[in-house]
């Protein structure tokens, strides 16, 4: 007897099951599983994956469009400035709402698992204090992970390194930075030096922005390579961002890329905000601001996408969907052949699941019964349509619903043929 019954469902390998859940788990993945059931859903051949996994957020700002005003250079500096006129005015109420909200439009859109970056550099840590109770309240929805991060530099102002160990002391779980932001290159090292420590002597992850510049001197990431390997952080470590790359000499990477590998550093791509805050100082050809996913995937280090803002100070768009971001990423990285896109959705589930070190997540049979329902029938339409996520579980139990569009698309890859059997004609 199972809690829940899913009939019918498709793998992202293209495989036909039924998925048995109890007490919260997956227990039976098989093809025409027979048993009862309290809940059976017919999937109708749609496809299951186990949710989305946001692996870079700012849900400290999300939300705040417009608040004092809208970024008109579009640039990360005047977005870092606009975010520094309104800390003021934060309380924890309001930062608890705004976080919230963005929380439900994940959970509708399939994202239980999310890493967001927290600012330490208000004296207050109210975003702190608020985003510990959000983390409380939304643990039976989403996994979030909290990464104390020195929006406004680690080693500009004296008191940022207690209030980020202040932070860690209260509960947050992963070490942040911002090297291309300290004042000069050598301190940018060193903030990453001093950063790693810390994580190493508490037993931390770590997750810096790394490098979000077109300068190809921004090398702060073999500083975080080569300190990861000094310190034995293999597997913990991830480099957000890493814009620098793109315009980095070939020769450079070649031994960059190899250094990050054997470190064990896991590099995360925000691609939709990335082509809009790169490339500003460029007339024409323009940069297009992206690290080198495909290149990172070649060398077999590990890659993850995030969504990074959702109606912020840096980027005005957004309704958290991870596949907007997984969509964005196919176009803007060129990654268009069926592996590099299946990859692409890999990397806003499985492989950002691994980065994120998510216990008991997968599609398997003793994994938590976290799972999405599609209306598409494989990862390819899934990045394609962004279609209606039909039903979004977590422990075996349905937490948000879409039903399926009635005007559909015929969806076997090949055709595009529209049912025009639309209701309500009168
Ligand atoms: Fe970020």
């Amino acid at each position: 007897m199972f809690d829940l019954l899913i009939r019918n469902a498709r793998t992202a390998d293209g495989d036909a099951v039924d998925i048995g859940c109890v007490d919260g788990r997956i227990v039976a993945l098989a093809a025409n599983l027979q048993a009862e059931a309290g809940r059976e859903i017919d999937a109708g051949a749609c496809l299951v994956t186990p949710p989305f996994v946001d692996s870079h957020f700012h849900m400290d700002a999300t939300l705040s469009f417009g608040q004092p005003r809208i970024n008109a250079s579009g640039t990360l500096l005047e977005g870092i400035q606009i975010w520094s006129e309104l800390k003021p005015d934060l309380t924890v109420a309001a930062i608890k709402e705004r976080a919230l909200e963005c929380c439900k439009w994940a959970i509708a859109r399939g994202t239980l698992a999310i890493r967001s970056h927290v600012d330490i550099c208000d004296p207050r840590l109210l975003a702190v204090d608020a985003l510990l109770e959000v983390r409380e309240e939304i643990a039976p929805y989403i996994d979030l992970q909290l990464v104390a991060f020195p929006q406004d530099g680690y080693l500009r102002t004296a008191d940022v390194d207690q209030q980020l160990k202040r932070a860690l002391d209260k509960g947050v779980d992963v070490v942040g930075g911002i090297p291309h932001f300290e004042r000069t290159m050598a301190d940018g090292a060193k903030s990453v030096r001093a950063l790693m420590e810390i994580a190493a002597a508490r037993g931390l992850m770590v997750d810096m922005h790394c490098d979000e510049t077109d300068d190809p001197l921004s090398r702060h990431i073999e500083t975080l390579s080569a300190e990861c390997h000094r310190l034995r952080l293999h597997g913990r470590v991830a480099g957000s961002h890493l814009t620098s790359m793109h315009s980095m000499d070939n020769y450079y990477v070649s031994k960059l890329l190899p250094l990050m590998r054997d470190s064990g550093v896991a590099a995360i791509a925000n691609p939709l905000i990335n082509i809009t805050l790169q490339g500003r100082h460029d007339t024409y050809p323009k940069r297009r601001g992206l690290t080198r996913i495909r290149e990172i995937i070649e060398m077999g280090i590990p890659l993850a996408l995030g969504h990074d803002c959702v109606m912020d100070p840096w980027y005005s768009f957004g309704s958290y969907d991870m596949l907007e971001v997984a969509h964005m990423a196919v176009h803007a990285a060129q990654m268009t052949s069926m592996a590099e896109i299946r990859k692409m959705f890999d990397a806003v589930t499985v492989d950002a699941a691994k980065i994120l070190n998510l216990q008991d997540y997968g599609l398997h049979v003793g994994a938590r019964a976290d799972l999405v329902i599609l209306q598409a029938q494989s990862p390819f339409d899934a990045i394609r349509l962004r279609p209606n996520r039909l039903f979004v579980i977590r422990r075996g139990q349905v937490i948000a619903e879409t039903p399926r569009t009635q005007a559909h698309l015929n969806l076997d890859g090949t055709r595009h043929s529209v049912d025009f059997t639309l209701k309500n004609q009168g």
